[in-house]
């Protein structure tokens, strides 16, 4: 069947006709997939735990994906829209057992498109029932979101349980009283935005440029607050302090330099993006402020079933919500067999880019 193939660790990608051995399962029709960073981490042959599933001297690439099931049985009917779960247990540890992989204690996880398992941008797939999740109607052209999105709504709910050592809400019981800072404001930065003020938080958003329209838009209608860091972060931390902070931009390790004077006490930071250059460079003063004011840094990685299908709730939320915001999540669509034509879109992200998706006819 026609997929889009990676070599990990070489660079670059073919659409090609490969033959998988995957015949147990419920067929599903890939209808669509998105592009995200980490596949283009993969194309370009940056994302060290890349790696080809065992037998192959290929990974097909793609772990965002929607698609429709091919026949009924397995408690689904033919022609429902589903999106498949990305990461998958290693057989070994309680928590992959328990159907918690993001928390796989051996690291011998797989993830489709990614590591050691065939990803989605292909005609169709086989897949078990458990790894499927329903796509409401409703949000069926931005459903692709459901992907990145379930990684925050794991993140958002592990910085809850964190925050748990003390009490974290405000005086009438929501969160409408706490900062938030989000670094970044590509996909995930934005979603991670919407996601906490939808459930309260005053947002700012930073990036080191100023905002485009399309962003202002959807800032405007979300609520949402930008700072440009250009010259710095001094000035953001003097205007407040922030309950939350959270790392969104994958850019210098040097960041965390600026991240922590902006955090008031017991404040929690949630690291999400993958560093890409640098070090840290703290000095130990500012270690000590992390001990002295208890600030809890925490690692943020990967949403699995119960997240997807809370993706899809919010996304529906949002859809009435912030029309025009939800209306602007989908900023390119390219054919599948048009991939090699413009290779471009799996190497680069374009200026203005929030989610490109691949149709497959
Ligand atoms: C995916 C996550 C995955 C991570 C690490 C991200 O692009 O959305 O679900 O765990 O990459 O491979
Ligand atoms: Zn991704
Ligand atoms: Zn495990």
């Amino acid at each position: 069947m026609k997929s889009i193939v990676v070599k990990p660790p070489a660079s670059g990608f073919e659409l090609k006709d490969v033959q998988i051995h995957e015949d147990n399962g419920i067929r599903v029709k890939i209808l669509e997939n998105g592009i995200c960073g980490t596949d283009r981490e993969i194309v370009n042959g940056q994302l060290k735990s890349a790696s080809m599933p065992s037998g192959y001297d290929f990974l097909v690439l793609g772990h965002e994906a929607v698609g429709q099931i091919m026949e009924d049985g397995n408690g689904f009917k033919k022609g429902e829209i589903v999106m498949p779960v990305n990461r998958r247990g290693c057989g070994k540890c309680l928590n992959c057992m328990l159907g918690r992989p993001d928390y796989c204690d051996t690291g011998d996880f797989l993830e489709a498109g990614i590591k050691g398992m065939h990803g989605f941008m292909r005609e169709y797939i086989y897949d078990q029932p458990e790894f499927l999740v329903r796509v409401p109607e409703d949000i069926r052209n931005i459903a692709i979101m459901a992907q990145p999105l379930s990684d925050l709504e794991k993140s958002l709910e592990e910085v809850f349980a964190v925050q748990q050592r003390l009490y974290w809400k405000c005086r009438d019981g929501t969160y409408d009283c706490k900062n938030a800072v989000v670094i970044g404001s590509g996909a995930i930065g934005i979603l991670f935005s919407l996601l906490l003020r939808s459930r309260g938080f005053n947002v700012t958003v930073v990036n080191r440029r100023s905002a485009s329209t399309q962003e202002l838009l959807i800032f405007r209608e979300a609520g949402l607050q930008y700072f440009n860091s250009s010259n710095g972060f001094e000035e953001l931390g003097e205007m407040k302090k922030f309950d939350l902070a959270i790392e969104a931009s994958g850019s210098d390790a040097g960041i965390l330099q600026d991240i922590l004077p902006l955090l008031g006490n017991n404040a929690a930071l949630g690291l999400f993006g993958f560093m890409r250059s640098g070090t840290a460079g703290l000095t130990h003063e500012a270690l000590q402020d992390v001990v002295y004011r208890s600030i809890a840094i925490v690692g943020l990685i990967n949403g699995q079933k119960p997240h997807f299908e809370q993706a899809m709730k919010d996304l529906v939320s949002w859809k009435h919500m912030w029309p025009e915001t939800s209306g602007s999540f989908i900023t390119g669509t390219i054919n599948a067999d048009d991939i090699e034509r413009n290779r471009d879109v799996l190497f680069r992200k374009k200026p203005g880019e929030i989610k490109t998706k691949i149709i497959w006819q």
